[in-house]
């Protein structure tokens, strides 16, 4: 029984097309672009230097230093959903999100995962120790609802599967997450689910 939940897990059906040409395109239109006339600052407005930016999907999981009480480790996904909330003012932001986080993802493929950590930037001893707390409870959390069915290094190779187009619709890991088997997913925007794909990220490294 385990043995099958594990290879069909691996298993992934033929029109799954992650970080596909077309996500990635309509994540540079979105990245380069605002959707608003009257205000047209875009991401790229601001984040103009491509150098910088190449390093990003590498370096999440991180501590996002938000002004509290929303300081916390965030996802690239969840990172970009709240920028594309605040700078875009748009009240459903995952889609705009999902497609910026492959567009992000493929611009910076080749750069090796190090999470919490930002090439050329500061290292900050204490977001990187609410880092190792996050995969701490991300670990647990795995334990708990995932381990029936998963081994952690075979779910952690979905990693770079998302976000990916299914039929259409975009589906970034974390609304998979939410809305996968098992008793209360965390919701994708949550800290629980921050953590559980931090602890996923250590185990793919
Ligand atoms: C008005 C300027 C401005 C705009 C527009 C803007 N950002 Fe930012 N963003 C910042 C600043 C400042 C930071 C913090 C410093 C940094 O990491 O570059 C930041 C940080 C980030 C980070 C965290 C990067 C890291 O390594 O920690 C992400 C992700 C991000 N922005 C995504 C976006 C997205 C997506 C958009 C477009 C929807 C956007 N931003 C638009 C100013 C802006
Ligand atoms: C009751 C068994 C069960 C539990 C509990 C379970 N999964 Fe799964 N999971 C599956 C099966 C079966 C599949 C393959 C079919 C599918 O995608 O639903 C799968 C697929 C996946 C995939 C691959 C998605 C893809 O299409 O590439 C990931 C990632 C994943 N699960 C993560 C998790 C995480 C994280 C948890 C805990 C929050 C979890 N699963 C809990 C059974 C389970």
């Amino acid at each position: 029984m385990r043995a099958a939940l594990l290879l069909a897990a691996l298993a992934l059906p033929a029109m799954v097309l992650a970080g596909s040409p077309d996500l990635v395109a309509e994540g540079k239109r979105w990245w380069t672009e605002s959707p608003d006339p009257a205000n047209p600052v875009a991401c790229a407005t601001c984040h103009f230097d491509p150098a910088a930016t190449r390093g990003w999907a590498a370096s999440f999981p991180k501590w996002k230093p938000l002004p509290p009480p929303h300081a916390r480790v965030m996802t690239l996904f969840q990172a970009n959903a709240e920028a594309v909330a605040r700078h875009y003012r748009l009240s459903a932001p995952r889609r705009v999100a999902a497609a910026i986080t492959a567009y992000l993802a493929a611009h910076g493929a080749d750069i090796p995962l190090s999470p919490g950590i930002s090439a050329g930037q500061p290292v900050f001893p204490q977001r990187l120790q609410a880092l190792v707390a996050s995969v701490k409870r991300g670990r647990a959390l795995f334990a708990r609802r995932c381990d029936a069915c998963h081994r952690a290094g075979e779910a952690a190779r979905a990693l770079t599967a998302f976000p990916r187009a299914v039929d259409g619709r975009v589906e970034s890991l974390e609304e998979f997450v939410e809305r996968h088997r098992g008793e209360g997913p965390p919701a994708w925007d949550s800290q629980a689910t921050a953590d559980l794909i931090a602890y996923l990220t250590e185990e793919s490294r």
